[in-house]
């Protein structure tokens, strides 16, 4: 079966200063890799999350991560870890947290940013719309997606609940824009 390889990031001051653990993004990954074969006919491809990490929110971090993890820029002037990256750029980066409307949430930004202005509106626009079938405070949440070299870039909340709200509704169509990509 094809393998599309993917990129977690987890986004949160708490979880990167260990003061909080990180449920999101061990999620993402478990949400991502389980078959949704049965959903899609046998023949679709499978995640393998080949790289995650967590990083407080911070713009220039979350922009440089997500260029690196996309094989837009270089590794080697990443100071933020010295194990910067999986062994091949990923064809899906997502991340969690930082899409509300507090000063330190600056993920949907930082990711148009890192994918210089190439958002793919009608995800974030799914995304919210599915979001609202739960909560009305979805509307507090900025759902950013955009499209960084060959990889696409998806902006979850940070609670698990709304990963698990979101993540297997939008599944089939991530992997058709990936296959779009690669
Ligand atoms: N989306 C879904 N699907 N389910 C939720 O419960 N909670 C909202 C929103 N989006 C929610 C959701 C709330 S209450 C907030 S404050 C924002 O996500 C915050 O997201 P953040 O953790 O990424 O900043």
């Amino acid at each position: 079966m094809f393998t599309l390889h993917a990129a977690v990031i987890t986004v949160s001051d708490s979880c990167a200063a260990g003061q909080a653990c990180d449920k999101s993004g061990p999620l993402v990954r478990q949400l991502l890799e389980e078959s949704s074969a049965a959903a899609l006919g046998a023949t679709v491809p499978r995640f393998q999350v080949t790289w995650s990490e967590v990083i407080p929110d911070e713009r220039q971090v979350i922009v440089k991560r997500i260029r690196v993890l996309a094989g837009q820029d270089s590794r080697e002037d990443d100071g933020a870890s010295s194990v910067s990256g999986p062994p091949q750029p990923v064809d899906l980066i997502v991340t969690t947290g930082g899409t509300g409307i507090s000063a330190r949430d600056v993920t949907p930004e930082s990711t148009l940013e890192a994918c210089e202005g190439r958002s793919v509106w009608g995800l974030s626009y799914l995304m919210l719309q599915v979001s609202l079938q739960y909560t009305p405070m979805a509307a507090l949440s900025r759902y950013g997606a955009g499209v960084c070299g060959s990889a696409l870039v998806i902006n979850l909340p940070g609670k698990p609940s709304a990963v698990q709200e979101v993540l297997p509704a939008i599944k089939p169509v991530i992997v058709h824009g990936c296959m779009l990509l690669h």
